[in-house]
């Protein structure tokens, strides 16, 4: 049996229609551990986090969450076990002010302010500069700040498996080491986090576990440290940025 916190993914296969996009993925998070999944532009990466998040379906395979079998379950019932997904280009919803989107986060907590309130206070400790701007309309933020709102919104539901899509897309060294240092302080208070990035460095100097995605297949998985020393990662991945 599976701990009740694992997810697991067994041959999984994901289709676009004549496309396949992922073949044959095997992968698992466990509790409290960062797990980085680095790849290309085009790899899958964001397909595979769709698959768990419930927004594509597998074709083939088997996703797990502890007991649950995910594959029967539609998104927001996902959300409810305990993932949450922060997606790639941050999905927040720009008219909507910083709290707002927040709360809507929050949905699953089903109006329960106590909650709300507490883990709302919980995001602003984690980034402070949303609180500073906790009434400013989503749209009107800087980059980074968006990322840094699509995290907090996605830790409203109390995830107990954390889904980053490219959280580093887009911004400046200086933002990414913001970011960077949001993830590894989630981490010291026990998030189970799937990372998913093409800044290979960046992502496997703060995982405990790594695999790399290449054409819809791993092709190699291993410690972070020893994907960020192996050979072939460095060659690939680590000298693009
Ligand atoms: N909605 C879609 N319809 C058809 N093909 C798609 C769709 N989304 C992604 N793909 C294709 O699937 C492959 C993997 O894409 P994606 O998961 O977005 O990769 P990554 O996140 O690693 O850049 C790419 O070849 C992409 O063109
Ligand atoms: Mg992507």
């Amino acid at each position: 049996m599976t701990k009740s916190h694992e997810l697991q993914m067994r041959s999984v296969d994901v289709r676009y229609g004549a496309v396949q996009a992922l073949h044959g993925i095997s992968l698992e998070v466990r509790s409290n551990e960062i797990v980085a999944l680095i790849g290309a532009n085009g790899a899958g990466k964001t397909t595979l986090l769709k698959c768990i998040a419930g927004l594509e379906k597998a074709a083939a395979g088997t996703v797990h969450f502890g007991d649950l079998d995910l594959n029967r379950l539609p998104p927001h019932e996902r959300v409810k076990a305990g993932i949450a997904l922060a997606p790639e280009g941050r999905g927040i919803f720009p008219d909507q002010t910083v709290e707002q989107n927040l709360e809507l986060g929050g949905y699953v907590l089903r109006g329960d302010r106590t909650a709300l309130g507490r883990n709302t206070e919980l995001v602003f400790d984690l980034f402070p500069r949303l609180k500073e701007r906790r009434t400013q309309m989503a749209g009107t933020m800087s980059g980074g700040e968006q990322q840094m709102l699509a995290i907090g919104r996605a830790l409203m539901s109390e995830p107990r498996l954390l889904l980053l899509d490219e959280p580093s897309l887009g911004l400046a060294p200086l933002v990414i080491v913001e970011i960077f240092t949001a993830i590894q302080g989630l981490r010291a208070q026990g998030q189970t986090i799937l990372l998913i990035e093409q800044m290979a460095q960046q992502a496997l100097a703060i995982a405990d576990r790594g695999y790399v995605l290449e054409n819809g297949t791993i092709t190699l998985e291993g410690t972070g440290s020893s994907l960020a020393n192996d050979p072939k990662v460095r060659q690939a991945y680590l000298g693009m940025h």
